[in-house]
């Protein structure tokens, strides 16, 4: 343990699989304790509590769904009384219901937009609140932190995935504005943006060779992403070492950004 984040405390929703899963494993590992947030999957939940125990910081599994204000508060409760406070809110719950826009019916939007953005607000509130309250302690040079789990959909339109992609577009205006607003208190909030990582929601993108064959035509960097890229970079923007960044949308994407299709002509 490296133990950049040793005594801070932290919540991650959506952290029983996928990017969660390796953002919360990392937290614990650079000596954060952390509730680890998930909805659907006890057993995968209080696995991914018991590896984070494993290096020797406090890591409790609570149910609840990020869309809904009531399990939201009751978790925030729950941290409070657990851990007595927070420092780290890492905002990771999010789904794909992928449609073309004249077969997306109108529950396959709500459901993306109440998890990957409402979801988002709601914890947000509650960790500012738990911030205000706490005030500044000697454990960090901020007095909280926020990261926002985007996409580089915020900015490349999605075909097929509008629903995803205005959800995503979304958290940016929802993180840049809460960065200009709690700066001057020293609230630290930033989004990472993913590019195509290896986890299930993107699964029939890289199973098969000719799948992953064709997304690396939109990676220059010429690899998957693998959740840990994510993990390691949350652990360095909640940390000290990243004290001057607040409003920043950080991609993490091999390149996915830098218009691949004009690697050649244009
Ligand atoms: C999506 C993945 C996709 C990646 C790159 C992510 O936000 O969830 O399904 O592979 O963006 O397009």
């Amino acid at each position: 343990m490296d133990g950049k984040l040793k005594g801070q405390r932290a919540l991650v929703t959506g952290a029983n699989s996928g990017i969660g899963k390796a953002i919360a494993t990392e937290l614990g590992r650079a000596g954060a304790d952390v509730v680890v947030n998930y909805v659907a999957n006890d057993e995968a939940a209080a696995q991914v509590a018991g590896e984070i125990a494993a290096f020797g910081v406090r890591a409790i599994a609570v149910k609840a769904d990020v869309s809904k204000e009531d399990q939201v508060q009751a978790m925030f409760a729950r941290m409070q009384q657990e851990f007595g406070g927070i420092d780290i809110l890492v905002n990771n719950a999010g789904l794909q219901r992928d449609a073309p826009i004249h077969e997306m019916t109108l529950d396959q939007w709500n459901l993306v937009i109440n998890i990957n953005l409402t979801g988002q607000f709601l914890c947000s509130r509650e960790a500012v609140r738990m911030f205000k309250k706490q005030g500044q302690l000697p454990i960090s040079k901020a007095m909280g932190k926020i990261i926002c789990i985007s996409s580089v959909h915020e900015v490349i339109p999605w075909a097929g995935h509008v629903n995803y992609a205005a959800s995503k577009g979304g958290i940016m205006q929802l993180m840049k504005s809460m960065a200009q607003e709690l700066a001057a208190e020293h609230i630290r909030v930033n989004s990472i943006c993913p590019g195509a990582i290896r986890t299930p929601i993107n699964k029939a993108a890289w199973e098969t060779p000719e799948a992953l064959q064709s997304l690396m035509k939109l990676v220059p960097y010429k690899r998957i992403g693998e959740p840990e890229d994510i993990g390691k970079t949350t652990v360095w923007l909640a940390s000290d070492d990243a004290d001057y960044i607040t409003g920043s949308s950080i991609f993490v994407d091999g390149g996915m950004l830098l218009y691949p299709g004009f690697e050649a002509g244009g």
